[in-house]
């Protein structure tokens, strides 16, 4: 009997049960009368289909009335037609053919034949399938009727072919649009029920629906809009109609804007049909891929650049053929550098260039989106260029990713690192948590620095997985600066919003719910409400605004959000494909001009059609079908979490890492340790309420125990042995991330290997010598203590740092551009290997990094230009057993400033500052002093 495990969605559960159900149908024709067998089989079939019952009333395929159908002939005991019909049933199924060819998979004497295969047949081969729910309270006659009145229209050169599931309840909607992911549409007519009439009681644990009874008594037309809001909650993607007996024309104009088509009953089905087929189409069309495909399709004379363009360089060729063979030859009749012909300019789109962004806009919840053709690490340059002016402040998460680092110095901007809370166990970062922003924010307002303060950046979610409350962080944020950018880098996080559980944690809905909240009254009366007891923030204490959550000013707040993504590392797009999603309250005033020069400024002249195509597939992929794939994202991945956690002899080595693990438990206010385990209601709780969640599709294992480092893991065993590719390790963890292109077989690969390594180490542990065991027991303990704790950042010496010179008190922010080109010219700078930087920092030297020192892993760096060292960064660097420092030479060791440099460098002055700064933030021991003249 299949088992429903609580994270399991049903689509799980009902594939089992119709595979054991065939199989035990198979037998029970098999056992003939031998009545024990038959008993306990009969016994089966009735619980699976007990099971199934409950499920597939929200599926059009195989139905409600075949369903119904198999029972009937189950009860009745014609077990041969019985075991044909399911068999049938769960070949379509198991095939996918029913979207096709029903008819090959079921038998044609079989009286559901005519009733379920027949309409089916009118279904053209090679056209997508899809369902829609209808919301109506009817009786099985009138559903037979209206499935035949919908079915009528069917037209051979229809570009896609639907069935309908018909429900009669709000529940038993929502929960549709839940569990059957081939729903692309909803048609709510006015008369439908609030509760269910079945128990579905076992379903709840996979759904989180709160339908609150007093909206039983609304009126149908608020009930309708009600419905239609909460289905746009959990599935924005689809179309919704509504079909009502009243004044439509009265009603289009006060209903919902979710519905896209409004309908009067009589005027019969045939509009809805084809608007429901509009619907589908509008999300179908890849404007620019097609474009890009009817050109490919054109004889052209080439007289400019590009040899390649066409094959032509290539299909004469006596020594390059293979290219051709490897690749095909569309690709090479797609290359081309044309911008006219029905193409367009990247750098000036107007055509179908603009139309692919404007429908990837809509797709991913933005007012405005971008495509980029060489990845994040440009797309963040842009933002950080279109919005920061030398001189301004960006408070950043020191463990952002590189790009920003450069980008930030490019930009000129006044940087304030943000310390993310350390893992010392796992010698990783975690988040950065809200106090540790707001009080930078607070700390800038009283050196009076506020207005100088431009853009908060994030990672979101980290590479490892943490999460942020995006809307908690810029709803307090915005509280103490109305007017503060935001930059929310999800290069990991394109697929989070296909999932109605990650989605509000992401920066365009939490923009969009942002705007939403602060029209409305109540927001207003919270933050006046707030007022009366704090008085105006601007006003209040640090203490009071550090203590408690904080409502913006709706009359001052300015919602202004970006985000950038690697479409290419979570969702479908050739490498380098990404995009900027934005939306901002003041991008038409006061950002377009900017944004199109650092666009202009990064963009390459001749940017990358497969590319660009592959974005716009990769977005039509979505709009169709996200939902399925991320849910499928996250089975797969809590299938690999059980796998190790439940195997005897992996789980004596391995373990996955848990959010109590990855997450500090005063940063989980739900006090759910294991959300995702313990159910979906738990999950969505967790997910409304703490600081941190941790992306359950990503899988950090820890390896502690095997006594091999994780970059030993990842490049001996995982990648050379197997050909497993993964991205991160830590000292004793790898991370596997799943993606909508994990397979539940590619799962399976993976289990077999992580158990070959570990019997292979349990073998070789086996006949090892007392002396090589004890060896390796020093390993395992070594990996399995903590490590040197990570090193905050130090500070920027004061030749470099925003706090000196300055009006009002020192404050942490660094001008890393003059520190890096200050560097240019040689004779400032000189070499320290480990020991002379420890003896210099030892004397109380101020030592000053010329550039970026960055251990992988952890891929962060511990020292930045103009930072100075401290002895907890050089204690972190000699317990380094990483191969790769990045900015570390290992035959000169660290580039640092001569004195001279810094001097030349003091702000405003050639005199050496006397004191230590107060701006560096760790003390260094013994106390910080400036080094000699
Ligand atoms: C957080 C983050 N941002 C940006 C990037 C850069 O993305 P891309 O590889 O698309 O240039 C990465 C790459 O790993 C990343 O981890």
């Amino acid at each position: 009997m299949p088992e429903a495990q609580a994270y399991n969605s049903l689509w799980q559960v009902r594939t089992d049960a119709w595979s054991s159900l065939e199989e035990s149908a198979a037998q029970l024709v098999l056992a003939g009368s031998q009545d024990h067998q038959v008993e306990s089989l009969a016994e089966t079939i009735r619980g699976l289909l007990d099971v199934l019952g409950p499920i597939e009333r929200f599926w059009a395929f195989p139905g409600t009335h075949s369903f119904q159908k198999a029972r009937r002939l189950f009860t009745a005991g014609k077990y041969d037609r019985f075991a044909t019909l399911v068999s049938g049933l769960n070949r379509a199924l198991a095939t996918d053919s029913f979207r096709t060819s029903p008819a090959a998979d079921l038998d044609p004497d079989d009286d559901a034949f005519d009733r379920v295969v027949k309409p089916m047949e009118q279904v053209r081969k090679d056209r997508p399938y899809f369902e829609v729910l209808i919301v109506e309270d009817m009786t099985e006659q009138q559903e037979l009727a209206l499935l035949e009145e919908m079915r009528q229209w069917r037209r051979p050169d229809d570009p896609f072919t639907y069935e309908i599931v018909v429900l009669h309840s709000l529940e038993d909607a929502l929960m549709a649009a839940r569990l059957n992911f081939r729903l692309q549409a909803c048609v709510v007519r006015r008369r439908f029920t609030h509760r269910s009439r079945y128990d579905s009681s076992s379903l709840h644990q996979f759904t989180d629906l709160l339908v609150a009874d007093d909206l039983m008594h609304h009126p149908p037309d608020e009930r309708a809009q009600m419905l239609a809001r909460a289905l746009a909650r959990i599935r924005p993607e689809l179309d919704l109609y509504l079909m009502t007996e009243i004044a439509v024309e009265d009603l289009a104009g006060r209903l919902s804007h979710h519905f896209r088509r409004i309908f009067h009953t009589r005027e019969g089905s045939l509009e809805l049909h084809l608007s429901i087929l509009d619907g589908v189409s509008a999300r179908y069309r890849a404007p620019f891929f097609s474009a890009l495909r009817s050109y490919s399709q054109r004889p052209t004379g080439v007289f400019h650049a590009l040899p390649i363009s066409h094959g032509k360089s290539i299909v004469e060729s006596h020594w390059i053929r293979d290219m051709v063979d490897f690749y095909g030859l569309d690709i090479f009749l797609a290359e081309t550098s044309a911008t006219c012909g029905g193409l367009d300019s990247l750098l000036e789109p107007t055509g179908p260039l603009r139309e692919a962004q404007q429908l990837a806009a809509e797709t991913f919840g933005s007012r405005q989106t971008y495509f980029v053709t060489n990845g994040t690490s440009t797309a963040n340059k842009i933002v950080v260029q279109a919005l920061v002016q030398p001189g301004d402040i960006v408070l950043v998460d020191r463990n952002c990713h590189q790009s920003h680092h450069y980008g930030l110095m490019l930009a000129g901007a006044m940087v304030t690192y943000l310390e993310a809370y350390p893992l010392n166990h796992y010698s990783m970062y975690g988040a950065v948590p809200l106090t540790e922003i707001k009080q930078q924010l607070l700390a800038l307002r009283r050196a009076g620095k506020l207005d100088r303060v431009k853009m908060l950046l994030l990672t979101n979610c980290t590479f490892d997985g943490i999460v942020y409350d995006v809307t908690r962080v810029m709803e307090e944020c915005l509280a103490i600066k109305p007017d503060l950018i935001f930059l929310w880098d999800e290069a990991w996080f394109a697929f989070a919003r296909f999932h109605p559980v990650y989605r509000p944690r992401t920066a365009m809905r939490a923009a969009r719910t942002l705007i939403e909240q602060l029209r409305l009254p109540e927001y207003r009366q919270g933050y006046d409400a707030q007022a009366d007891e704090i008085g105006p923030v601007d006003a209040a204490d640090d203490d009071t605004l550090l203590s408690r959550r904080l409502i913006p000013d709706p009359a001052r707040t300015r919602v202004r959000v970006y985000s950038t993504q690697s479409t290419h590392k979570t969702l479908t797009s050739l490498r380098q494909g990404s995009m900027i999603h934005v939306t901002d309250q003041d991008f038409s005033q006061k950002v377009e001009e900017t944004f199109h020069e650092a666009y202009m400024t990064h963009t390459s002249t001749s940017p990358n059609y497969q590319i660009l195509a592959s974005l716009d597939l990769g977005r039509r992929q979505v709009a169709l079908e996200g939902f399925e794939l991320v849910q499928k994202q996250i089975e797969n991945a809590m299938r690999l979490r059980d796998a190790v956690d439940h195997h005897p002899l992996l789980s004596t080595y391995m373990r996955c890492l848990t959010t109590k693990d990855l997450i500090p438990a005063g940063y989980r206010s739900s006090g759910i340790d294991q959300p995702l385990r313990s159910g979906l209601p738990n999950m969505i709780k967790a997910w409304q309420d703490d600081e941190f969640v941790l992306d359950p599709s990503r899988v950090t294992i820890y390896i502690g125990a095997t006594g091999i480092d994780g970059d030993a893991f990842k490049r001996g065993h995982l990648m050379d042995r197997y050909g497993v590719q993964i991205n991160k390790t830590s000292r004793n963890t790898v991370l596997f991330m799943t993606t909508i292109g994990t397979t539940r077989s590619s799962v399976a690969y993976l289990i077999e290997v992580l158990v070959t390594i570990a019997r292979d180490l349990e073998a070789s542990l086996a006949d090892m010598s007392p002396a090589e065991r004890a060896g390796h027991e020093r390993e395992v303990l070594r990996l399995t203590s903590p490590s040197a704790p990570l090193p905050d950042f130090s500070g920027f010496h004061p030749s470099f740092s925003g706090g000196n010179g300055l009006p009002g008190a020192p404050t942490p922010e660094g001008d890393v551009r003059r520190a890096f080109y200050l560097s240019y010219n040689d004779s400032y700078c000189e070499y320290l290997t480990q020991e002379e930087a420890e003896q210099r920092v030892e004397n109380g030297d101020l030592v000053v990094s010329t550039t970026y020192v960055t251990p992988y892993p952890p891929g962060y760096p511990v020292l930045v230009p103009g930072q100075v060292f401290s002895p907890e960064i050089l204690a972190f660097m000699r317990s380094l057993d990483t191969p790769e420092v990045h900015g570390y030479r290992a035959d000169l060791g660290y580039r640092v400033y001569v004195d001279k440099a810094l001097e030349i460098a003091a702000p405003g002055t050639n005199s050496r500052p006397e004191a230590a700064p107060e701006t560096v933030r760790a003390p260094t021991t013994p106390q910080a002093k400036t080094s000699k003249p």
